[in-house]
């Protein structure tokens, strides 16, 4: 094993102010946290309706480990597959309305499954050059070809699958993750109707904040299993808990059960995550004064910037980026919001593309108004001590 050269892409990374450590949190999610006994007012979660830390999913986490213990022991096909599992995909089906659903682990495993299962050598993946990490890396584990195409550009997409007559994928977030902006898929999926494309959806910032009820894009867009038949959502974000789901027709996930290796070749969640996920699930079928909340919060967050004149990418959705470019200013903002106890998401290369380093603010439906005008005012004051011109788009 070569030191050297780690020791080298280490400095590489630091002398490019690109090196990232992970915060110590002592105390639960939630729009309050802290860290070494500093309070930070937290932007930064994906956990957009305060469900990672809801007294029904804590009680249920409690209850379900008492009946099932802490470890699941196998994967799913061995002895792992308890009873929670089979309730929390039936349950997960029936809300985005598909015939089935299968569990994994986690949102990068179910990419990483979906993918290396579908496209087998021979096909095509074309993808959005803004996908997440998670579905790139899938792509890369199949044994298909794959394609990219300019962010949600329909004319791209649409020459990319004339050209091939390959078997085809097009596989796309729903809501892109660092800006927040959700994917065109009513006409995605009209165009994958019309070169017989089969469209595979990463619903991750969706699920739980699109729509009336929060079913994701499917309800939000009115889209069927035909328009979208493999639809993929995390568990983690705004559901609050663990873990990821694929749904569709019952075939597709009778294969995944069979052939996704991240599925097959893994240890099951823990039984009491699945009824922790249940518990919010239920939380979320019953309380939609949360997604009120959420899109009342991302209104008025946008209106403070705009009176306040911060520039924010154009977002419908939890997630809203506050573009500054340069590496070394967006973590001398970082250090500054700290230190005034505002903890917000310091987004730098690789996952973002160079020169589109951010702050990457995540709403909640928790946060109060007053919380979100204080961070506001915080962003603007930082802005103008250090000197800090945001790049014009
Ligand atoms: C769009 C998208 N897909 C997949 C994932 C991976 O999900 P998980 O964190 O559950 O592994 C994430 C989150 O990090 C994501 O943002």
């Amino acid at each position: 094993m070569s030191f050297s050269r780690m020791r080298q892409q280490l400095q590489e990374r630091a002398s490019a102010h690109l090196l990232r450590t992970p915060l110590i949190v002592d105390s639960p999610q939630d729009v309050i946290i802290r860290s070494h006994s500093q309070k930070l007012l937290n932007f930064a979660s994906n956990d957009y309706l305060g469900f990672a830390n809801h007294e029904a999913s804590i009680a249920a986490i409690k209850q379900s480990a008492d009946q099932y213990g802490v470890g699941s022991g196998a994967s799913h096909l061995i002895s792992g597959h308890q009873k929670p599992h089979a309730e929390l995909e039936s349950a997960l089906a029936e809300f985005v309305d598909r015939e089935s659903a299968i569990t994994f682990a986690s949102g990068y495993a179910a990419n990483l499954g979906l993918l290396q299962a579908l496209a087998q050598k021979g096909d095509l993946i074309i993808a959005d050059k803004l996908n997440h990490a998670s579905l790139v890396d899938g792509a890369k584990l199949s044994a298909a070809d794959s394609l990219r195409y300019p962010h949600c550009d329909l004319a791209a997409l649409e020459k990319r699958l004339k050209q091939s007559p390959a078997n085809k994928f097009v596989v796309t977030d729903s809501v892109f993750s660092m800006d927040g902006d959700i994917a065109p898929l009513k006409e995605i999926a009209r165009l994958c109707q019309k070169y017989a494309a089969t469209l595979v959806v990463d619903d991750a910032h969706g699920f739980g904040v699109l729509g009336a009820q929060g079913k994701g894009c499917t309800e939000y867009f009115q889209l069927d299993s035909q328009s979208v038949p493999v639809y993929m959502a995390t568990l983690g974000k705004a559901l609050g808990g663990y873990g990821a789901f694929v749904a569709g027709d019952q075939i597709l996930i009778d294969y995944l059960r069979q052939f996704a290796r991240t599925y097959v070749y893994t240890t099951a969640m823990p039984a009491a995550i699945a009824s922790a996920n249940m518990a919010n699930l239920n939380t979320l079928k019953s309380n939609q004064d949360k997604l009120k909340n959420l899109m009342s919060n991302m209104h008025y967050f946008r209106e403070q910037c705009r009176e306040k004149q911060i520039r924010v990418g154009l977002s419908h959705t939890a997630i809203q980026p506050i573009m500054i470019g340069d590496n070394a200013q967006l973590i001398a903002l970082d250090e500054k919001l700290k230190s005034c106890g505002v903890l917000v998401g310091a987004i730098r290369p690789p996952t973002v593309p160079k020169n589109s380093a951010r702050l990457r603010v995540t709403l909640s439906a928790s946060h109060t108004k007053e919380q979100i005008t204080r961070l506001v005012q915080i962003i603007k004051q930082s802005l103008q001590e250090l000197n800090i011109v945001q790049p014009s788009s």
